[in-house]
């Protein structure tokens, strides 16, 4: 048996991927993460399967549940929200399963910041403005911040933040990012991307606090960043008339005109 780790997307039922949603109909066992996922994804689970919300369970617990079906012989189907490369706790189950010699496959899934992104109908790279993007959070209960990643710091990069985690802590996330980003620079916050309560506030640094009209919740993301909002910028090289490239070759002497597989 092996159990499949799977991306269950930000929300909406229907952020998940293909792949993701033949495996879970494929499994007997699907265990998932029920604070965030979505129950209507459990539709797609077999008639008769055992359905297990991990929300209030140990990683012991949650072994135990996996160690029970793999001996029996189950596949089991692991829903974590949003993609598992971002704050799922797919490192340490995979090190148990590893320490048990048990198989595992993982599927990726719509990332939060994705679809908060998509809510804002924002590219959040920008030529010239922001070629980078930092998915980060503040600390937490579970989670202290190592060394170094700090807000401060990365404000200091002027990249695009996506930040998690961290809408009870406003406040401090605006006072410790104004002196760098400015109070003017455009800031958003989306809370449950995706979801039919979803909800979107724009601002700047300098009147987030405000325009939340102190609404907080759980669940959202904080972008920050100039490339928000932002029409000021140039256009990329790459569908000017007269790049270069690999498709559109500019000339017989182009560097790409005699390209073959293998120049890649
Ligand atoms: C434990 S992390 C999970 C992140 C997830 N693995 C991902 O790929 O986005 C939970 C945090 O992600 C953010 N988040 C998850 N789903 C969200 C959504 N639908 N809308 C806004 N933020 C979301 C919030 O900051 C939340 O506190």
């Amino acid at each position: 048996m092996t159990v499949h780790f799977i991306g269950a997307g930000p929300g909406a039922a229907d952020l998940i991927t293909l792949r993701g949603r033949d495996l879970i109909a494929a499994c007997p066992v699907c265990l998932y993460a029920g604070s965030l996922v979505p129950e209507a994804l459990l539709q797609h689970c077999p008639k008769g399967a055992k359905v297990i919300n991990t929300a209030s369970l140990s990683l012991d617990e949650i072994m135990a549940h996996i160690k029970e079906s793999h001996d029996a012989g189950h596949d089991i189907a692991r829903l974590h929200s949003g993609d598992l490369s971002v704050w799922s706790a797919l490192g340490e189950q995979l090190r148990r399963l590893g320490a048990l010699g048990i198989p595992y496959d993982v599927t990726p899934g719509v990332p939060a910041f994705a679809a908060a992104a998509a809510a804002l109908g924002s590219e959040l790279t920008l030529p010239g403005v922001a070629q980078s993007l930092v998915l980060t959070r503040t600390s937490g209960k579970a989670s202290a911040m190592p060394e170094g990643e700090t807000l401060e710091n990365f404000a200091q990069t002027g990249a695009t933040l996506a930040i998690h985690l961290s809408v009870h802590v406003l406040e401090e996330v605006i006072s410790r990012l104004t002196p760098s980003y400015g109070a003017d620079c455009p800031v958003a916050i989306v809370w449950r991307a995706t979801w039919p309560d979803q909800k979107v506030v724009k601002a700047t640094l300098g009147t987030l606090e405000e325009a939340t009209g102190g609404m907080r919740g759980r669940t959202a993301l904080i972008l920050v960043g100039r490339a928000l909002g932002n029409e000021d910028f140039d256009e990329s090289c790459l569908y000017a008339q007269d790049y270069d490239r690999r498709y559109r070759p500019q000339s017989a002497d182009s560097q790409w005109a005699n390209w073959s597989e293998g120049d890649d």
